[in-house]
């Protein structure tokens, strides 16, 4: 059928996910302009149930509270991927009969990770791959790369949801999470357009949450990003799910940092950091993060910066050297570039260093971006240790933190104690002082 009657269709918000029965410029409910877009109305498929949603109620129900009871302080609502690092993120774990969205670039290795995390899974249960992008036999390789057991895996190959919906009892039975591969190349029966339209991945989520709910299993729901870092696809996939996920990872190096931006369960600034291996995904500590070999030399300032409510220990590296240019360089990686303009003109002014007459770059080591200003210590710190040919320390083992104000000022930044032992567990003495002048006494000999 070409011609849909009016009560057919509705309109959609592709912002705010919201329905309208008229079509308007501007969606009521968010303030969003031009977001409306046709779609068909979501007929309730699934024989008997009530339907109801915002399409019309057919059963009310109302819960007295008293009637729900909790698991045993939840601890059964959780299920630990048994990778410290992406259980950091989740909150403890998978939670049940939840939809976490895990968002990336194509190649990052958000694959990778969720068949890691299959495989590690704290459960007796299977786990299932719904993938749409790949064949059995390519997870069978990739389970075994990354030495796992092959029996834990089973996968259903299909880009129709409706698949997955038709095994429903099986899910409850057999499964304690399920992965979908990915949300973009995913379709649901009954509802037009392509695969990745904004219609398809909208129905194709909605009857993953619906699923999760009903089943009680926790389902991660794999998403590309576009090159602009958002998810290709309508922003209101991310107001539908319980979790969303980021992960992330600058071109040419191995680090891999998954970022969480909305928790139902947990925190939702908590990061994770792993190394892309030849067998997957390794966690770094704390500590692991990237001190170049020649950390301790010449331009080089160790800090512990906070991401999330983890201490981080990361390396700037500052390069000073004579200019020949009336304008000499500031080339700033992994900062803010204003903040860098900054620090260099306090260090110029403050420390008395002719940098007018010198070429600045400072760079943070493992394509790693901060914006902790606990860091600017450091970064004055490499910035001056560059120009004196004198690593910081000198000899012994430091970490420079501290936010650095317009005059020189160094103020403490929160969680100092956090950083503190930090930096202990990486044997290095925290260094604290009131005003960058005295970073000159760490660089004698
Ligand atoms: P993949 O998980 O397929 O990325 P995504 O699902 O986000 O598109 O991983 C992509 C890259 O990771 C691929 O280029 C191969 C590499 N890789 C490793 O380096 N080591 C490994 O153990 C695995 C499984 C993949
Ligand atoms: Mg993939």
């Amino acid at each position: 059928m070409l011609v849909k009657s009016k009560n057919e269709i509705v309109f959609v918000c592709s912002n705010c996910g919201n329905e309208f029965n008229k079509w308007q410029g501007q969606c009521p409910a968010c303030g969003e302009w031009n977001s409306l877009k046709e779609a068909p109305k979501v007929q309730n498929t699934k024989s008997g149930k009530s339907g109801g949603g915002q399409n019309g109620i057919t059963k009310i129900k109302v819960i007295n509270l008293g009637d729900i009871s909790f698991e045993d302080n939840n601890s059964n609502s959780y299920i630990s991927t048994n990778i410290r690092e992406f259980d950091r993120v989740l909150g403890k774990g998978v939670v049940r009969g939840s939809l976490i969205l895990l968002a990336g670039e194509p190649g990052v290795g958000k694959s990778t990770l969720v068949t890691q995390a299959a495989i590690n899974l704290m459960t007796d249960k299977k786990v299932l791959y719904v993938d749409g992008e790949e064949t059995a036999s390519q997870v069978a390789l990739r389970v075994r790369r990354l030495g796992g057991k092959q029996e834990k895996i089973e996968v259903l190959e299909t880009n129709n949801i409706d698949d997955l919906e038709a095994m429903e009892q099986r899910v409850k039975d057999v499964y304690d999470l399920v992965l979908v591969d990915s949300v973009q190349v995913m379709r649901a029966e009954g509802v037009s357009g392509l695969a990745g339209s904004p219609s398809q991945i909208r129905e194709v989520t909605l009857r993953l949450l619906k699923l999760a709910k009903s089943s009680g299993v926790a389902i991660i729901l794999l998403g590309h990003v576009t090159k602009e870092g958002e998810i290709a696809g309508p922003k209101m996939l991310e107001h539908m799910v319980d979790v969303v996920l980021y992960f992330e990872g600058e071109k040419n190096t191995e680090l891999r940092i998954l970022q969480g931006t909305k928790n139902r369960f947990g925190a939702a600034d908590e990061v994770g950091v792993f190394r892309m291996g030849e067998k997957g995904l390794v966690e770094m500590g704390g500590d692991k993060i990237n001190l170049t070999e020649d950390g301790e030399g010449v331009g080089s300032g160790v800090s512990i910066v906070m991401e999330g409510s983890r201490p981080m220990a990361i390396e700037v590296q500052a390069l000073v050297t004579e200019s020949f240019s009336p304008a000499p360089r500031r080339v700033f990686s992994g900062i803010d570039f204003n903040r860098g303009q900054i620090l260099v003109a306090v260090t110029q002014k403050v420390l008395g260093v002719p940098l007018y007459k010198f070429d600045v770059v400072v760079a943070v080591a493992g394509g790693i971006r901060i914006s902790d200003t606990g860091a600017d210590l450091a970064i004055v710190g490499a910035i001056y240790s560059s120009y004196k040919n004198k690593p910081i320390g000198g000899g012994n083992r430091v970490a420079l933190v501290g936010e650095v104000s317009l005059l020189g000022g160094v103020k403490k930044v929160r969680n100092m104690e956090k950083r503190k032992s930090e930096a202990r567990a990486l044997g290095r003495e925290l260094v604290e002082v009131t005003k960058i002048g005295e970073i000159k006494k760490f660089l004698a000999e």
